[in-house]
Parts: structure tokens; C-alpha cells; sequence
């Protein structure tokens, strides 16, 4: 894979096809203090709604939470029914549970987001991926973010058949991402992958015709039916 490309076709495709967002739209240049910790804030809380939730659903969520708790602050004065109230439907309220936590932690401790993936790891019930996911997109940390669709648009870059439950898998493909992170525009690259992994390098029948970086990816070449071989169902 030759990596500079790669990024550069990748960064330029998204930059056409990223879907407005209300956690995208919002705050695009952030340079303000306030308007930093805000977009921490707003990255943190929808990546938590978009695990195992789809994007559709997230949308009225992350909207009726954003007026009821607009900073880390308000979050942090609220109570667990309050919090879970506001989380009915979308299951899985452990998750609502740690945004709660961490944003009690966070205030507690100071009120200012963590910056590193290492100092977010700190906060109850932000993993690898949240990480991973404020730490470039909020802070331009060059780190990588390793979901499902990542791994699939990885594996078939470098043709790489391989178990995608095996933990070994796992950790190979978080090394791989970190090699491909562009070190410039880190969170926009990590979403590029993310959102070609979900509309174009699809499981089953990806659309290699419309894909920005067909050139540079070695499962293209091969027959549509081993291609799908390449990690579809994780
Ligand atoms: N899936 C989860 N988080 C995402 C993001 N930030 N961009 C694209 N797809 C995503």
C-alpha cells in the first residue's frame, strides 16, 4: 500500500461524502478553549450512542441530550434516572451509566477533557476505540481507531484472510491502523475509513467501481467471491 496516497485519496473522498452530522456540523474549527472542550464533549458522547446502535437512531438522541446537557458541566450535575430516562431505547445502559461517571470524574478532577488517549483511558467505560476516537477527532492525536468496518477495509487493502473474533486479529489490525493513521488530519482520516468501511468496502458486495482507494488495494484484483473471504462478517 503506498500510505501517503492512500491518506490523500481517502481524506479527499470523505471531504465529499461525510455526512452532516449534528456532532460533525457543529464546531468545524474549533479554536476557542470553550469550543475545543465542547467538541470533546459532543465526539465523546455520540461515539458511546453510536456502539451498537445505528447512526438514524443516534441522530434524535444525541440531539434531546444535547438540550437537556449542552457541556461536560450540565452532565455532570445530573442524576442516574435522569441519565437513564434519557437513554430509554437505546439499550445497553451501562453506557449511559459511564458517561455519567466520567463526566463526574472529569469535572471533579478539573473540569478539562483529557487529551491523550492514555488520560482518556482513565475515565470510567472509555476503551481503546472512545479513546481512540476523541483522541483524533477532538485533539488531532495521530492515533488510530479500530472498528468492524476498519478492520474489513484493512484487510482487504493488504489481503489479509483472517479471524476476526481472534484477539490476535485484533491487536494486529489496531498495529496496521496505527501505521496508516494520517499524522495531519488524524480524526477525519479515522471517519474516512469508518464511513468507507460502512458505505462503500461493505461485507458482502463492496463497490470497489466507486471506491477512492481501488487503487492501491490488493483484494481488488481478486475474483468478487474471494474478496468477500477477507473478514465480512465481523
Ligand atoms: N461510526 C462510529 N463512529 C463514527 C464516526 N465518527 N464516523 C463514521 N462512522 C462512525
Amino acid at each position: 500500500v503506498e500510505i501517503q496516497k492512500m491518506r490523500v485519496s481517502l481524506l479527499a473522498w470523505y471531504g465529499l461524502n461525510r455526512r452532516d452530522l449534528p456532532w460533525r456540523v457543529s464546531l468545524p474549527e474549533a479554536n476557542d478553549e470553550d469550543d475545543v472542550e465542547k467538541r470533546a464533549y459532543r465526539v465523546w458522547v455520540s461515539e458511546v450512542m453510536l456502539q451498537q446502535t445505528r447512526v438514524q437512531t443516534v441522530v434524535d438522541y444525541f440531539n434531546r441530550w444535547m438540550l437537556k446537557w449542552p457541556t461536560l458541566l450540565h452532565l455532570s450535575t445530573a442524576s442516574l434516572e435522569e441519565v437513564n430516562e434519557m437513554w430509554a431505547g437505546l439499550g445497553y445502559y451501562r453506557r449511559a451509566r459511564y458517561l455519567l461517571e466520567g463526566a463526574k470524574m472529569i469535572v471533579s478532577e478539573g473540569g478539562q477533557f483529557p487529551r491523550t488517549v492514555s488520560s482518556l483511558r482513565k475515565v470510567p467505560g472509555v476503551g481503546e476505540y472512545t479513546a481512540g476516537a476523541i483522541a483524533s477527532i477532538a485533539f488531532k492525536e495521530a492515533v488510530p481507531v479500530v472498528d468492524g468496518n476498519v478492520v474489513r477495509v484493512i484487510a482487504r487493502l493488504k489481503a489479509i484472510s483472517a479471524n476476526p473474533k481472534d484477539s490476535a486479529t485484533i491487536k494486529k489490525f489496531w498495529e496496521l491502523a496505527a501505521q496508516l493513521v494520517d499524522p495531519s488530519n488524524p480524526g477525519d482520516f479515522n471517519q474516512g475509513l469508518m464511513e468507507l468501511g460502512a458505505t462503500i468496502c461493505t461485507p458482502l458486495s463492496p463497490t470497489c467501481s466507486s471506491c477512492p482507494v481501488s487503487d492501491q488495494c490488493r483484494a481488488v484484483s481478486i475474483s468478487r467471491r474471494d474478496r468477500s473471504v477477507l473478514v465480512t462478517d465481523y
